[in-house]
């Protein structure tokens, strides 16, 4: 098959992810192209968060009430921001497209603009991946990015049949402390065993390959 992998990443961690899923589905005999999503302009990660800063109560309330975490994925306005011209603004040749990028909160914002922005996607199987700081968690770190790119990329008319998360360890706000604690008590095992180079995640990247690759 012939796979578009589009991918932004601020300080590099899906970056890394998303070149090791391109050479595994390489490696099973797929073709790759690559779409670095690239921002206009360069911003302090303080400067992006208080642009969506105005959202996290509604992420915060999201972790308690799961009828308002429905509701708030599906009718929150999603912050974007300006990108760079793509090289493949029609996406039309490509059999599947894996769109990469680091979670803010939700969608992190050159990757919504991506969305919204390419031609051809009406119709498409994608594969949605995402790299964020704590660990795995099913609904804070998981389910908010998951619904949040179901509903962008079905808006567009295509469907994710493939989702992969993980935990890249690092934060640029400076909010590792706070997620080791949260993850010894929630996981009680080390963070290292939820980020890149470990088993755990060699196996999800597996997994998720198969499943795009394999439809
Ligand atoms: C504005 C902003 C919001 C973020 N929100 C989250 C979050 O909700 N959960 C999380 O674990 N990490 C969050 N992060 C951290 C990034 O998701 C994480 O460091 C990611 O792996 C960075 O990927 P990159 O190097 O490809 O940019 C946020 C970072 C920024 C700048």
């Amino acid at each position: 098959m012939e796979i578009l992998c589009a991918y932004f990443s601020r300080t590099g961690c899906t970056e890394k992810l998303i070149k090791e899923i391109g050479g595994r589905l390489e490696k099973k005999g797929h073709s790759i192209k690559w779409e670095k999503i690239q921002t206009t302009e360069e911003t302090s990660s303080f400067i992006e968060l208080k642009r969506d800063l105005h959202h996290y109560p509604g992420v915060f309330i999201s972790l308690f009430k799961k009828s308002w975490r429905n509701h708030f994925i599906n009718t929150y306005t999603q912050t974007e921001e300006d990108i760079q011209p793509l090289m493949f603004p029609d996406v039309s040749q490509f059999d599947r497209i894996i769109i990469a990028g680091p979670k803010w909160a939700r969608i992190s914002y050159p990757v919504a603009r991506y969305i919204h922005s390419i031609k051809g996607l009406a119709g498409k199987k994608l594969g949605s991946v995402s790299s964020f700081g704590g660990p795995p968690l099913p609904v804070f770190e998981l389910e908010l990015i998951e619904k949040s790119m179901n509903r962008i990329v079905e808006e567009a008319g295509a469907s994710i049949i493939a989702h992969l998360g993980i935990s890249s360890g690092y934060h640029e706000l400076g909010l590792m402390p706070l997620f080791r604690f949260v993850n010894r008590i929630r996981f009680c095992r080390p963070l290292k065993d939820f980020t890149i180079g470990s088993d755990h995640v060699d196996q999800q990247i597996e997994a998720f390959c198969d499943v795009l690759g394999g439809e």
